[in-house]
């Protein structure tokens, strides 16, 4: 790991369901996390066509389907299948049932926009997919 990166406690892994996917927010930026089933991947929820929601995606492999025009994003590159355009993709690993996402430091130093100032104490915000969905607390970032 370089120096300037840091591990993240995002969710606990019985959040995410097998073939789904769910969204974080770290310090503003929306992170999707998706279960594989054998593996967690992690890449900017923004699409890099218009902007969609990945983490609402369906599943292919190891591709994410764009809910808003189909674009086939890989959750291991971060690029789309049908373009030259990528998303950032972020490392993950489990400890005790947590998923962490490697996270650059200066991305928790950055000055907040105003989108992310509301969470400046709280620096990680789980996202629920669905309203009804009961998902529990994030945890503290290490
Ligand atoms: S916004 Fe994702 S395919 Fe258009």
């Amino acid at each position: 790991m370089k120096e300037e990166e840091m591990w993240v406690r995002a969710t606990a892994c019985e959040n995410i369901p097998v073939r789904e996917g769910r969204m974080i927010e770290v310090c503003g930026r929306q992170i999707a996390i998706f279960n594989l089933g054998d593996k967690f991947l992690a890449v900017d929820n923004r699409c890099p066509h218009q902007g969609g929601p990945l983490s609402e995606g369906i599943i292919s492999g190891t591709t994410v389907v764009c809910p808003l025009h189909a674009w086939k994003i890989d959750l291991q590159s971060g690029c789309a299948l049908s373009s030259t355009a990528c998303v950032a993709t972020f490392q993950t690993r489990v400890c005790d049932g947590i998923i962490e996402l490697q996270i650059a430091r200066n991305a928790m130093d950055q000055e907040p926009t105003h989108e992310s100032r509301a969470h400046r104490d709280r620096p990680i915000r789980w996202v629920q997919r669905k309203p009804s969905s009961p998902i529990s607390a994030p945890s503290e970032v290490l």
